[in-house]
């Protein structure tokens, strides 16, 4: 679903990295108000560039290396991409809004994630005041940025606002994600890997409650805030997985138990966090939002959603996706427009 807006012009700044994928947002290619730009947050000259020309009154910050395995792996492109990427926006923000105080308009919004806070045991939920306690490289880069944005709006009186959202999951997801990831193996009956014992507990958040939050806390939120979104879908990993592997047993109209045979338990993720949970009073408080799917309605769409666009993840699978944006702007390339 888009949602136009009208008297609003948008600049959509992405790298287009491994996840990235332009087809997503076919539906947005000819508005007259949006405009892509290929490039990288880190990229100072670029974004100092992009602020001059478009001379932005908000940044929507959602650029980030999002995979916790891959942080494993890699932990320093989690750095470039998560704390230098942020900073140069910050500091793009600060030289560009130089008379910017926090009632003002101009907004610089943070999309960060509940994984700063660390690792809960069975009960007990996140807060806006619980202490950073980052346990993963990913989780470190995200607290790392969330703390430079917050220090730029103490130490500059930057107008930002931070949101710390839990797993999110829908529609054209990349599939190293859990959800994504189980579908696509279950379809192609390829083993389903569950980390340790699947005991592990998510709170679910589908894509449209988590847009909701977002426009609401951009438009509305209180300036120099934190607001914590949740799904309130607690589920541990080993039952969302069978959920996931019946719906598309039923879908296809497969024997029932097909699903659930595929599924290994693998060595467990290093330093694995038990359980994320988050206290959304705020943000339902100060401005009125809720969840507004299941977790039950919107797995079932979501699942249907993968079966039914087999176009689209088969070009994932095969990286065709990766010449969109060759077959869409290459002719532009050669132009001043080029970034
Ligand atoms: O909480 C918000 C975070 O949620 C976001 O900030 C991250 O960007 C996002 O990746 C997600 O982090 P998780 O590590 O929780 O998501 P992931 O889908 O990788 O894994 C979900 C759970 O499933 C986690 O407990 C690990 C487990 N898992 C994951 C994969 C990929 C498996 O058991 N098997 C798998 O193959």
């Amino acid at each position: 679903m888009v949602r136009r807006y009208t008297g609003v012009q948008f600049v959509n700044l992405d790298l287009l990295t491994y996840a990235g994928n332009l087809e997503n947002l076919v539906e947005l290619e000819s508005s007259e108000n949006y405009q892509f730009v290929r490039g990288d947050i880190a990229d100072a000259d670029l974004v100092d560039d992009l602020f001059s020309r478009f001379r932005f009154s908000t940044v929507v910050h959602f650029a980030a290396e999002s995979h916790v395995d891959r942080s494993i792996e890699n932990p320093l492109s989690f750095v470039q991409t998560n704390v230098i990427g942020t900073a140069i926006l910050l500091e793009a923000a600060r030289k560009h809004w130089p008379a910017a105080r926090p009632e003002d308009a101009v907004r610089f919004h943070h999309v960060s994630t509940d994984e700063v806070f660390g690792s809960l045991g069975l009960s007990g939920e996140f807060t806006e005041q619980t202490p950073y306690s980052p346990r993963s490289p990913y989780a470190a880069s995200k607290a790392s940025s969330d703390h430079f944005v917050r220090a730029y709006s103490e130490t500059y009186r930057l107008p930002i606002v931070i949101s710390n959202c839990s797993n999110n999951f829908g529609p054209y997801q990349f599939p190293e994600k859990l959800i994504p990831l189980v579908i696509t193996n279950a379809v192609h009956e390829k083993p389903i890997p569950v980390y340790g014992k699947g005991d592990n507990v998510r709170d679910w958040l589908y894509v449209a409650d988590h847009c909701e939050a977002l426009d609401l806390i951009l438009r509305r939120g209180t300036s120099g805030g934190t607001y914590l979104v949740g799904g309130k879908n607690e589920v541990p990993n080993l039952r969302l997985v069978e959920m996931i592997v019946d719906l598309v047993d039923t879908v296809l109209e497969r024997s029932p138990g097909t699903g659930r045979k595929l599924i290994r338990f693998v060595d467990d993720r290093p330093g694995h966090d038990f359980r994320y949970a988050v206290d959304t009073t705020r943000i339902e408080s100060e401005l009125g939002w809720k969840p507004a799917h299941s977790l039950e309605n919107a797995l079932e769409y979501t699942v249907k959603w993968y079966l039914s666009n087999s176009e689209w993840m088969q070009s994932v699978h095969t990286e065709t996706y990766r010449n969109y944006y060759d077959r869409m702007y290459g002719d532009r390339l050669d132009t001043d427009e080029q970034v």
